[in-house]
């Protein structure tokens, strides 16, 4: 299979962005498996949903990753943790090599955005899960994504990074808003999509601040692409940067993720 554009790569400074993206989302709100289940993460990058396998304790977890270097970093990441029933595998999220129903549960977040066609990938997650099983996919809507005041340079970088890394065909930049229709195609059943709504504001500037900083890491994946492109200047990127650490008390962020539940 030739590897998929990806635009965020996996270098270390991205790879522990991941884990503290994760800090900053929480567990995907309220989300719960039972102690028994076998759950399988599609995209699971570098381990940062490591607490499903927790919940699953007496049950399993097998992450998916096209990237064998996100992999090595979970496996690690699953010892340090203690965990004994994890398993990681490198294959494309559109063809696990799994059987047909052989978990109880697949899991999704900030992958399908990244994918020209979510498609294949949702309905590997159906094939792979057990009639009655649950499908559950979380996605950014990265064009909900705002802050401000004043955070024009800012907004000028994240919006030239969502275009180099979704426009023209490289990824699926609003399948957030798609989860209902792509997910009743298959067939499952009991489809619910809610949004989880992200906001900040500066009189918690350490929160903005964090937000603000996983902002830039984004950005900063594709700075040279970017810049090479002439999308944005180095002035914007550093005037973004100073913007980030300028928490007053007017600081206001937003970013919407939508997340689906559906029983096959
Ligand atoms: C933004 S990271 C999210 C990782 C993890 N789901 C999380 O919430 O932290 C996306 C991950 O999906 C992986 N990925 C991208 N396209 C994929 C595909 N077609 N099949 C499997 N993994 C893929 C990337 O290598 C990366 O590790």
């Amino acid at each position: 299979m030739a590897a998929p554009f990806y635009s965020l790569g996996a270098s270390e400074q991205e790879q522990a962005r991941l884990y503290r993206q994760r800090e900053l989302y929480g567990d995907t709100a309220g989300i719960k498996f039972s102690s028994t289940d076998v759950v399988c993460e599609i995209g699971s990058g570098v381990g940062a949903n490591l607490w499903i396998a927790k919940q699953v304790a007496r049950g399993r977890y097998v992450g998916i990753d096209v990237k064998s270097k996100q992999n090595e970093a979970a496996a690690k990441q699953a010892c340090t943790m203690g965990l004994k029933n994890t398993e990681f595998r490198t294959a494309g999220g559109d063809n696990t090599g799994l059987a047909d129903g052989c978990v109880d549960a697949t899991f999704c977040r900030c992958v399908l955005i990244h994918q020209p066609d979510p498609i294949p990938l949702i309905a590997e997650m159906c094939r792979i899960t057990k009639p009655g099983g649950r499908i559950i996919i979380s996605e950014p809507h990265d064009a909900s994504y705002h802050c401000g005041p004043d955070k024009t340079h800012l907004m000028k970088c994240f919006r030239a990074r969502t275009h180099y890394a979704y426009g023209d065909g490289r990824g699926s930049p609003e399948v957030a808003l798609n989860l209902y229709p792509l997910l009743i195609r298959q067939g499952l059943r009991d489809l619910r999509v809610t949004p989880h709504v992200i906001t900040a504001h500066g009189r918690e500037p350490e929160r903005c601040r964090a937000f603000l900083q996983n902002w830039l890491g984004i950005i900063a994946t594709v700075a040279d692409s970017l810049l090479e492109m002439g999308a944005v200047s180095q002035r914007d990127l550093d005037l973004a940067a100073a913007e980030a650490e300028d928490i007053t008390a007017e600081t206001f962020l937003y970013q919407t993720m939508w997340i689906a539940e559906a029983i096959k």
